[in-house]
């Protein structure tokens, strides 16, 4: 049996008028990781925040490792570690600062603190920047110090809200690599991410937040074989990409597109034939056109 750390039952959010969940259910399985994909202004947020008890759902609710977010909320918060969208950490002061003020905050001795913040600057690769101001941090040295802030002390379950936004390619590799050994550590982690790569290089299970529900879920290999076995690119002859079209790969539906392409783009366009990826899931799961029904089938 799969025992769920995280278990999400038809959570509902609204702002004002504006209903931002409109019923999510998701489970999360213990030491698993979840991207939950989703655009801009889709509800990651807002969910994570829920989880983490900073405010209720409307209605539903929501358990870690079997506590309720809400009427359990001191239970939750010593289960949970959360690496917020926006840093966390104080500018003004040196990442080892950071670190030290966090470790007294969380009940360490001095000598303990030192201890933990050496290991902690060691592990996120920040030993030459410790005494640095966050200032001057690059934004890649800024969400390590996060990540490891959020790690002084060791909790089961992660919730990590865009970690690797904003960052170049260097940095974000960099991250991916400690989350991974986070995850052969045992932690449970939801991460919300926009990146289709960082969610297929990190989660064992993608869910897609759009339009307040969970459009589609399962692992990435599950939701490209929703968009059909392989997909048509077809370009003009400067070598932009002019359309895309799933096809389920058959000799029968190839052609009838190719006689449909032939009829209504130039001659000169080309076309080649390859496997989806996660970014033709995302534009089919989360096309404004599509209805909730055919989006749940
Ligand atoms: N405290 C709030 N008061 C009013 N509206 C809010 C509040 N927090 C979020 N919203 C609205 O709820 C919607 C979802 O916001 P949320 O931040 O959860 O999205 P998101 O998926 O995290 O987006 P992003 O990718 O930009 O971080 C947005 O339309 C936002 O404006
Ligand atoms: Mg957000």
């Amino acid at each position: 049996m799969t025992i769920h750390s995280i278990e999400i039952a038809g959570i509902r959010k609204k702002f004002g008028e504006q209903t931002v969940l409109d019923g999510i259910h998701l489970n999360v399985a213990k030491g698993s990781v979840l991207a939950l994909l989703g655009p801009n202004g889709a509800g990651k947020t807002t969910l994570i925040h829920i989880l983490s008890t900073l405010f209720p759902p409307d209605e539903g609710n929501a358990r870690i490792e079997g506590h309720d977010v809400v009427t359990a909320r001191d239970e939750v918060r010593r289960l949970i570690s959360l690496t917020g969208q926006f840093a966390a950490v104080d500018e003004v002061l040196t990442g080892y600062e950071n670190l030290i003020m966090m470790c007294r905050l969380s009940g360490l001795s001095a000598a303990q603190a030192r201890a933990q913040t050496a290991e902690l600057l060691k592990r996120f690769d920040l030993e030459g920047a410790a005494h640095k101001r966050v200032k001057a941090y690059s934004g890649g040295m800024r969400r390590r110090l996060d990540l490891a802030v959020s790690l002084v002390v060791r909790r089961p379950v992660l919730f990590l809200d865009e970690p690797t936004t904003g960052l170049d390619t260097v940095s974000r590799r960099t991250l991916w690599d400690m989350i991974l050994q986070l995850k052969q550590q045992g932690m449970t982690i939801l991460l919300t991410t926009q990146y289709l790569e960082e969610a297929e290089l990190l989660a064992d299970e993608i869910a897609v937040l759009n339009g307040g529900h969970i459009v589609a879920s399962g692992t990435a290999a599950a939701l490209k074989a929703r968009v059909g076995s392989e997909v048509i690119e077809l370009r003009s002859s400067s070598d932009e990409v002019i359309r895309t079209i799933p096809t389920d790969g058959s000799v029968q539906h190839v052609r009838h597109t190719l006689n449909e392409i032939a009829a209504l783009y130039p001659a000169d366009s080309t076309i080649t034939l390859r496997k989806p990826s996660m970014d033709d899931v995302f534009v089919a799961l989360t096309a404004p056109q599509q209805s909730k029904e055919a989006s749940l089938a």
